[in-house]
C-alpha cells in the first residue's frame, strides 16, 4: 500500500536501487491517476535525473540519457495500434539490454514491446482516502526475480 504521493515516489526510488546496473522492462498498469507517472518520476530521479519528469502522454516516449543509465519512459495511452510503435522509430530503445524501459498502458503495445521483467498494477481505492494507492507486482523472468529479491532486502514495508 502507498499512502501518499511521497510514498509512491519513494517506492520508485527503491525500485531504481533494486534494478541497479541491470536493464529492466517494467509495465505500469492501472487507471488514469493511479500513480504510474508519479512512480516513474521517483525512479527516474533516483537514477540521477534532476529535471522534470513529464508524462509522455503526447510524445509517447521520453528518453533520459543519464551518465550511467538510459531510461525510456513510454506512455502508450494514445497509441491506436501497437504497430505504430514501429513507425515511431523506437526500435533502438527497445534493443538496448542495459536500459530501463517503463511502459505505462503496456496493453496498448501488445506484440510490439519486449516482455516484462516486472508488471506493476496500481489502483486507487475509491472507498478509502483518495491518497491511498494499492500496488501489486508480478514477475516472469530471472531478471525480474532478482529485482524483487533486491527490493525485499531494502524496502521493508511490502504489505
Ligand atoms: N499514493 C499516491 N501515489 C501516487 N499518486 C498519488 C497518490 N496519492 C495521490 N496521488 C495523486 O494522484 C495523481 C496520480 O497521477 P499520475 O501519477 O499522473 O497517474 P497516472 O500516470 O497513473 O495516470 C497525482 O496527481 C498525485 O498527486
Ligand atoms: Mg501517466
Amino acid at each position: 500500500m502507498l499512502s501518499s504521493e511521497a510514498e509512491t515516489i519513494a517506492f520508485g526510488a527503491a525500485l531504481a536501487n533494486a534494478i541497479g546496473e541491470q536493464g529492466a522492462v517494467i509495465y505500469l498498469d492501472g487507471d488514469l491517476g493511479a500513480g504510474k507517472t508519479t512512480l516513474s518520476r521517483g525512479l527516474v530521479r533516483a537514477f540521477g535525473h534532476s529535471g522534470a519528469v513529464k508524462s509522455p502522454t503526447y510524445t509517447l516516449v521520453e528518453p533520459y540519457e543519464l551518465s550511467d543509465k538510459s531510461i525510456y519512459h513510454f506512455d502508450l495511452y494514445r497509441l491506436s495500434q501497437p504497430e505504430e510503435l514501429y513507425y515511431l522509430g523506437v526500435e533502438d530503445y527497445l534493443q538496448k539490454p542495459a536500459a530501463v524501459c517503463l511502459f505505462e498502458w503496456s496493453m496498448k503495445g501488445r506484440g510490439e514491446i519486449p516482455p516484462a521483467d516486472l508488471t506493476l498494477q496500481l489502483a486507487a481505492d475509491s472507498c478509502e482516502s483518495h491518497q491511498h494507492r494499492t500496488l501489486a507486482m508480478t514477475t516472469c523472468s530471472d531478471r525480474g526475480r532478482t529485482i524483487l529479491q533486491n527490493l525485499a532486502d531494502t524496502y521493508a514495508v511490502l504489505d
